[in-house]
């Protein structure tokens, strides 16, 4: 028998990358690019999308020269992205109207506030399982309506398309200005405040309110089927997935039964538990968000726990402090104390997500004395991670009364054996990373490689699961509990520093 390829590419935050998988699910070949962080002011942040495409198109190239292949050896090609970041373009020339705004940035805090009135920032909740945040993808499209001169009048006459990194993708794989198709997937439109998350269409009350015209939406379709077929470099090859990132890792951490779960630790950390084919209203501060649909299958939904800044945290600590030169070096400066020296730091630089959701809050530091070194506050930028981690765990349990007994993993941060160690401890449970820890990629491949044959269905990927590493919790009750009351602590001091 041949093996077959699929490659997945993962738009990311802050890099691009391609995975070419196997028929057994192992990698054959990977190929990486960052992009640039534009910051235009603080709490902004934005992406060039023609720069993505680029990229995504030299990662693709790359990763197919790596695996000695040619693009016609490709099975399916999956898409998987970061969310809720927001692309307009124009359908005509196929450039971008403005740089996309980021998911991190928090310019329509004020518009979320005045959208939500009397009602509050829960005025959506029961449509769309979101709250009025910054972080979602509809507010970003108004604002750009409004502040692009001469935009709504064109989005209006259907000159423009909206987008999130998906439909961005798609649509320049599949032809752009000569053919492009125009779609989304059920993970990606249920991140935008502007989606039914029962009927899976855009919801009219809410553009109405949101004053987003119908005109510049993609069509939902589901997270595997072919969308298309691609032309250029991968020409010929179906383009047969779409999911978020967060979304991509449930599945390629083959979390298919009610009550699994898995923690993603990227430039943000977002936990999610399957809860089946009936939404989960939270009300804890998490989100109810589709988890995946594979063609005409009933749609499968998650509750989430979204944290904004974790490894992007370390990043900080490295660029923008320079205490350390590379992020790894990390784990060694932390290792090189015994603990947090009394040092806590709440990096809430797009303010607090989950379970809080207060664009106002703002990062601090917290219990520092001229005892506290860069070791220590290397340890508070890791342990800064497993806390939020917890406070998201504890509202699932709240949400759903089941207790995880184990944490799967995956995602850059999890190579670091100290903070998975201090995971385990603070939740008191295992925490367990598989074999492929590049679940996100893996996730969009598989539901790729589904709706074109390469693999039979959900049992046959979830055999593919192995575990690699495991750390058990280690930590006694009674600190773990007072170390946690002194990060909530901090937490306080976080939302209390609103300008
Ligand atoms: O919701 C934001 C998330 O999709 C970003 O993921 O891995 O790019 O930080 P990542």
């Amino acid at each position: 028998m041949t093996d077959r390829f699929v490659a997945s590419i993962d738009q990311g935050t802050t890099s691009s990358r391609c995975i070419i998988f196997n028929q057994d699910g192992a990698i054959v070949a990977v190929d990486q690019r960052e992009h640039r962080q534009i910051f235009p002011k603080p709490g902004w942040v934005e992406h060039d999308a023609a720069e993505i495409w680029s990229k995504v198109q030299a990662v693709v190239a790359g990763a197919l020269a790596r695996a000695g292949l040619r693009a016609g050896q490709l099975s399916a090609l999956g898409i998987t992205n970061q969310r809720e970041t927001t692309v307009l373009w124009d359908r005509a020339t196929g450039k971008p109207v403005h740089n996309a705004i980021v998911w991190q940035d928090t310019r329509t805090s004020a518009l979320c506030h005045e959208l939500g009135g009397d009602h509050g920032q829960d005025r959506f909740r029961d449509v769309t399982g979101l709250p009025l945040a910054s972080y979602f993808s509809g507010p970003k499209a108004a604002w750009l309506l409004d502040n692009v001169p001469g935009l709504r009048t064109r989005a209006e006459r259907g000159e423009i398309a909206f987008g999130t990194i998906d439909s961005w993708l798609i649509w320049n794989l599949t032809g752009g200005t000569s053919g492009g198709i125009h779609v989304t997937d059920v993970t990606n439109a249920s991140r935008t405040l502007l989606m039914d998350l029962t009927t899976l269409e855009w919801d009219p009350g809410i553009l109405a309110a949101m004053n987003v015209p119908r005109a510049m939406l993609p069509e939902i379709r589901s997270s595997a089927e072919v969308y298309g077929t691609a032309v250029g470099q991968v020409a010929g090859v179906p383009v047969a997935s779409a999911l978020g990132d967060q979304q991509a890792a449930v599945f390629g951490q083959a979390c298919f039964e009610t009550g699994s779960a898995k923690n993603t630790y990227g430039t943000g950390s977002f936990l999610l538990l399957n809860t089946g084919t009936t939404p989960v209203p939270s009300k804890n501060g998490l989100i109810t968000t589709v988890g995946y649909r594979i063609g005409e299958q009933p749609p499968v939904y998650c509750l989430e726990g979204s944290i904004a800044i974790t490894g992007a945290l370390v990043q900080w600590f490295r660029d923008q402090l320079g205490i350390i030169r590379s992020a790894d070096e990390i784990e060694s400066l932390a290792a090189s104390v015994d603990d947090n020296g009394g040092a806590y730091i709440v990096p809430a630089f797009s303010g607090l997500f989950a379970p809080y959701w207060r664009s106002d809050a703002r990062g601090v530091i917290t219990g520092l004395t001229r005892y506290v070194t860069k070791a220590h506050l290397a340890r508070a930028v890791l342990e800064a991670t497993s806390w939020q981690t917890r406070e998201v765990v504890d509202a699932m349990f709240q949400d759903s009364g089941v207790p995880i007994t184990t944490l799967k993993v995956d995602g850059g941060m999890t190579v670091n054996n100290l903070l998975m160690q201090h995971q385990a401890d603070v939740l008191g449970v295992p925490v367990i990373r598989p074999e492929v820890s590049e679940t996100t990629c893996l996730g969009a491949a598989y539901a790729a490689g589904l709706a074109t044959g390469v693999w039979s269905g959900l049992d046959e990927l979830a055999a593919h699961w192995r575990r690699d590493a495991q750390w058990s919790p280690r930590m006694a009750g009674p600190v773990r509990e007072r170390e946690y009351a002194r990060w909530r602590k901090a937490v306080e001091r976080s939302l209390d520093w609103h300008e």
